[in-house]
């Protein structure tokens, strides 16, 4: 586990379109695992810049998004397929096609897990995955729990999931109960992890995963044990290391 410290969370987002720039100089037909949430926007930020500079090219690209509402229709605007679109999608030459999102209005959820899950493997699996981290240490939206779940799945939102997602809808009723999220499984095979936290309401969880012992009470912390992953953390996020 690497672990690099900035002073804001600007310089954070830049450095990791940068990371994921580099990827897709090396390799312009990656398959990227993108996020959603406050923390990643700064990133996308700079790769609609790099790409407007001609530094970036989507074009060969494919991108699998870690998790979606269910039940919310894709052009809500708290949805994750509408907010990839406003804050990425629109703005880069990803080919539409090649940029995915789980299906969380699909009759049969836990089929659309497993067809998410295929589609990944048939592209050859995740050369870089994005993630965030909640505050209870989630990824995607894998739930502190008794164990990790591999495959992509239906979850049950926490309290404190609800809680913090309350921001973006007009009340905590409007939040959805349930998520559908790429499982760990899927995380721990990409080929390089970039998990980015700014901020001070992250230092406990980032502190629980880098340094505590690995559990699915707190998901990140499986981290630990994969070959290549960058923490890339602002000063107050990365406070309690
Ligand atoms: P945030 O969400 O970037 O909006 O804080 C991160 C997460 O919950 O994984």
């Amino acid at each position: 586990m690497q672990i690099r410290i900035f002073d804001n969370a600007g310089q954070v987002g830049k450095a990791t379109a940068l990371l994921i720039g580099a990827q897709l100089v090396a390799k312009p037909d990656s398959v990227l695992g993108l996020a959603t949430g406050s923390t990643p926007l700064p990133t996308y930020q700079e790769l609609i810049a790099l790409y407007e500079a001609g530094a970036v090219d989507f074009s060969r690209a494919t991108t699998y998004n870690l998790d979606e509402y269910v039940g919310l229709p894709t052009d809500h605007v708290c949805s994750y397929h509408r907010f990839m679109k406003d804050n990425l999608f629109d703005h880069v030459n990803i080919r539409p096609e090649a940029a995915h999102v789980p299906n969380g209005l699909a009759a049969n959820l836990s089929q659309a897990g497993r067809d998410y899950d295929a589609a990944i493997e048939a592209a050859g699996g995740l050369d870089l995955q994005l993630l965030g981290i909640g505050r209870n240490g989630h990824i995607g939206f894998n739930e502190p729990a008794e164990t990790f779940i591999r495959g992509c799945h239906v979850v049950t939102l926490s309290d404190s999931t609800i809680e913090a997602n309350t921001r973006f809808f007009a009340s905590s009723d409007e939040v959805p109960r349930q998520a559908i999220s790429l499982g760990i499984g899927t995380i721990m095979n990409a080929k390089r992890v970039l998990l980015i936290a700014t901020g001070a309401d992250k230092a406990d969880a980032v502190e629980q995963s880098v340094n505590g012992e690995i559990t699915p009470r707190v998901q990140a912390s499986i981290l630990q044990a994969h070959p290549d992953v960058i923490f890339l953390l602002d000063k107050a996020a990365a406070a309690k290391l």
